[in-house]
């Protein structure tokens, strides 16, 4: 039986201290580990997280100044750490088989993983964070396995903060919220359901479409609700589920979702939208203003793609001072004019024989780390195109794009500002304007549809 929504207090994730610091770094220990947490009133859930938690900590940086990180497995399967959004140097971008191995010597899934260059028990992890002020999330990437261990709780939030964000009169402190929203499914005694196939990576062939699930969880906990004042706030929507997506919606008006920023930080406007589509692995910024509402209203953002589902309830309790607003021009980004005699790609994401089992492709092919599908200059510019079959969210690491059309026409009211996942719709064509700068090495482009990764929707291309 499932718990009344509205009842647990949203948490809200605790932000990761440093060991140490100096000059240009700041120093930090995660241990991977297994933890029991009471998700659902009543019940444990054995979960798999950073320190233990779902969501692990979050980090809260500076740009430009490094952050490493000392990770720790402790757990009994490989793990690999993405920093998603980083724009991270090779060695620490956790490519799939880049692998920490558990120290306690099991091989893990038991088939065994060659190539990268795999540690054992532990790997550091620096991130220079030379990249403006973003929401950015950080999760497992292991190769074959990241949608289980994503889902059992190896995800969290680092957000980068610059100057000009902070010159903003936006709501801050306890009135700037993150909200990581998951869906996950649960088993009578409170364990995670997750479809994984009998005999080896994926799922059983009924979720070849992705693991969609019943409980909605925000920031970790089931339907939460949070009590507020009337005034502006600020929330860091972050799309963590494996497979779904969301049109957030408030269930009365007057309430809209103010867009600040997007994946990659500051929009150069905001935008006003009445419903936010929100893909897997997407981030929207936006600005909530609740003093359209009075002492005592409840105002729940529900999901329209889900009949109306409820996501989480805001309590507004009571009218306070608010020196805070939403300034006209947010970011002085240029917006990149279609440079002409560029080098175009095409990405052509489809269903197929990925490796001789069924599975996902790009271009034709499963993933096979030993294969760089492109050789992509730095400090270039390129167009890239991506073609579906059916829906899939596609993100690439290292940069940052601009989407510069969809189905050969606008941009969709999600698109704007700097991207690294862009919702592609069914048989559909989005142009994207890229170009990578300061390192070379092995990288990804795949979909974010967990069940879709794993089940070899992935490709690597090499920066040179
Ligand atoms: Cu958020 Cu390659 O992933
Ligand atoms: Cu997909």
């Amino acid at each position: 039986k499932l718990p009344d929504p509205f009842q647990v207090p949203l948490p809200i994730p605790p932000v990761k201290k440093p060991l140490r610091s100096d000059a240009k770094a700041d120093y930090y220990q995660v241990v991977q580990r297994t933890a029991s947490l009471e998700i659902l009133p009543g019940l444990k859930t054995e979960v798999m997280g950073y320190d233990g938690l779902l969501p692990g900590p979050t980090f809260d940086v500076r740009s430009g100044r490094t952050t490493v990180i000392e990770q720790v497995n402790q757990l009994d399967v490989p793990t690999a750490v993405h920093l998603h959004g980083g724009h991270t140097p090779a060695p620490s971008d956790g490519w799939p088989l880049d692998l920490i191995m558990p120290a306690n010597g099991h091989g893990g899934h038991g088939h065994h993983m060659t190539g990268g260059n795999p540690t054992t028990g532990k790997r550091t992890y620096t991130y220079p964070n030379t990249q403006r002020a973003a929401t950015l999330w950080y999760h497992d990437h292991a190769m074959d396995y990241t949608a289980p261990q994503v889902y059992r709780g190896l995800f969290g939030l680092h957000i980068v903060r610059d100057d000009e964000e902070d010159k903003l009169p936006l709501p801050k402190g306890d009135r700037e919220i993150p909200l990581v929203i998951a869906d996950r499914a649960f088993d009578a005694d409170g364990s995670f359901l997750y479809p994984a196939a009998k005999d080896g990576p994926g799922v059983e062939s009924k979720y070849m479409e992705g693991v969609v699930a019943d409980v909605t969880l925000v920031n970790g906990a089931p339907w939460p609700v949070h009590e507020v004042d009337a005034v502006r706030y600020r929330f860091r929507i972050l799309n963590a589920s494996n497979a779904r997506r969301y049109e957030l919606a408030f269930d009365k008006g007057p309430a809209t979702f103010v867009q600040i920023g997007s994946d990659g930080g500051l929009l150069d406007k905001p935008i006003e939208h009445k419903t936010l589509v929100i893909a897997p692995a997407e981030r929207f910024d936006v600005i909530v203003d609740f003093s359209q509402y009075q002492p005592g209203d409840e105002v729940t953002v529900v999901n329209k793609l889900d009949q109306n589902g409820g996501v989480l309830r805001f309590k507004v309790a009571r009218k306070a001072a608010d020196d805070t607003s939403v300034p006209a021009t947010l970011s002085s980004y240029a917006v990149t004019p279609r440079p002409s005699g560029v080098v175009r790609r095409e990405w052509r994401f489809r269903r197929g024989n990925a490796g001789g089992h069924h599975g996902w492709t790009i271009n034709g092919k499963g993933f096979d780390p030993a294969v760089m599908q492109a050789q992509v200059k730095l400090d270039q510019y390129e167009i890239w195109s991506f073609v579906t079959d059916v829906h899939h969210p596609v993100h690439v690491h290292l940069a940052p794009f601009q989407v510069l059309s969809r189905g050969g026409g606008n941009l969709s009211a999600y698109d704007h500002g700097w991207k690294d996942t862009v919702d592609i719709r069914p048989a559909e064509v989005v142009e994207v304007l890229v170009r990578f700068t300061a390192h070379k090495g092995k990288y990804l482009i795949h979909c974010h549809n967990l069940e879709h990764e794993d089940m070899a929707m992935m490709a690597g291309f090499e920066t040179i």
